[in-house]
């Protein structure tokens, strides 16, 4: 299958008006898959009410069976069809976090959405992205996409079209080519179903974020325990192709010949250029380390003559645990 590339960047403000448009909703409507821009990752997706159109995600990734996706939503009233809001908890959160980048698991209504979408688990994770073309596609279409980061499994989420179609060309049926994603990593997932809530992956938005709107609500979670609260999470994720070590103190660390180093800018002045990928300003720019990990661990698979990879811990900076998060499933814990 030849992928199709629908470049819309020219089109934001009114996607209605983009000649092509009407080939993407159908794909939809036609069970294709199709990756969109988001504004945490780019996603790779399909109508959620489709077996058949579900099935071939989990194909394109190579993702296993037992991982279920998350379903993108347009607007409040749709989860009605496939969902229940268990409280006012849930519904305060969503109306002061929707749109944007974080995903509640709900408790699911059997058998409208595919089963594949949902792993067979009687929940559901969903969101409502705030990125422009997301959101007109899922307007445009009203249907319930689910779709999971765009990368082959085991590889960086994409944050640029350019990932997505290193990973899937030729794998998928389209991609919408919008602009570098705003977040860069994935939405931070709630797990809703009982109460006080736990957070199943952490991302931009924080406990804190969602404590300061329902105090109490979040339960301490532990991302280290043995049995995930996400099943996505007992996979390796992330990863580069060399081997990658978190580094304490950047400050002494010696690169020898075929070495890398993933540092914020301000620590990188010491080393030769060809082997550094900036992470954001200085240690405290989150936000920009965030934006551009995952452009620095695909951009490190793309140099072959680098064999080892040293990325800067940032676990002392405040709000840095949903960076944290990520780097250590790349670096596998080493
Ligand atoms: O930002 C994002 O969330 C991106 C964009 C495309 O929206 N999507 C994304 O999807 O990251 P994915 O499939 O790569 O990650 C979904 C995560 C997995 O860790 C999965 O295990 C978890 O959400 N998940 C989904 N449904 C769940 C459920 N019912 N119970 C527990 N965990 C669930
Ligand atoms: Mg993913």
């Amino acid at each position: 299958m030849e992928t199709k590339i629908w470049d819309v960047r020219n089109y934001v403000d009114d996607l209605s008006t983009y000649p092509q448009v009407q080939e993407i909703i159908t794909g939809f409507k036609a069970d294709e898959i199709i990756a969109i821009p988001t504004e945490t990752v780019y996603g790779l997706a399909a109508n959620a009410l489709s077996k058949a159109a579900v099935d071939k995600i989990f194909v394109a990734k190579g993702r296993p069976q037992d991982n279920p996706l998350i379903v993108h939503i347009y607007e409040i009233k749709q989860i009605d069809q496939f969902a229940s809001i268990p409280n006012d908890a849930v519904r305060a959160l969503m109306n002061a976090f929707w749109p944007g980048p974080i995903s509640f698991i709900l408790p699911l209504k059997q058998h409208v959405l595919a089963s594949s979408v949902t792993a067979g688990l009687d929940s559901v994770a969903v969101r409502m992205p705030s990125d422009a073309i997301a959101r007109q596609l899922l307007k445009l279409s009203y249907l319930p996409l689910a779709a999971p980061s765009a990368n082959t499994s085991g590889k960086p989420s994409p944050t640029n079209a350019d990932h997505v179609l290193m990973d899937m060309t030729n794998k998928i049926y389209g991609v919408v080519r919008g602009f570098q994603v705003e977040v860069g990593i994935e939405s931070t997932v709630v797990d809703c179903t009982s109460y006080p809530f736990r957070i199943a992956r952490p991302g931009a938005i924080s406990a804190q974020d969602l404590e300061r709107v329902v105090p109490g609500c979040i339960t301490e979670a532990n991302f280290e325990i043995e049995k995930p609260i996400a099943p996505g999470m007992k996979y390796r994720h992330y990863a580069p192709d060399s081997p990658m070590e978190l580094v304490k103190d950047i400050s002494k660390l010696q690169l020898c010949e075929g070495e890398a180093v993933i540092a914020p800018q301000s620590e990188l002045s010491r080393f030769d250029t060809s082997v550094t990928f900036a992470l954001g300003e200085t240690f405290d720019d989150i936000t920009g380390a965030m934006h551009q990990l995952y452009s620095a661990l695909r951009a490190m698979d793309t140099m072959p003559s680098i064999k080892k990879i040293y990325i800067a811990d940032y676990s002392h900076v405040k709000e840095s645990e949903a960076l944290m998060n990520r780097i250590h499933k790349a670096t596998s814990g080493k």
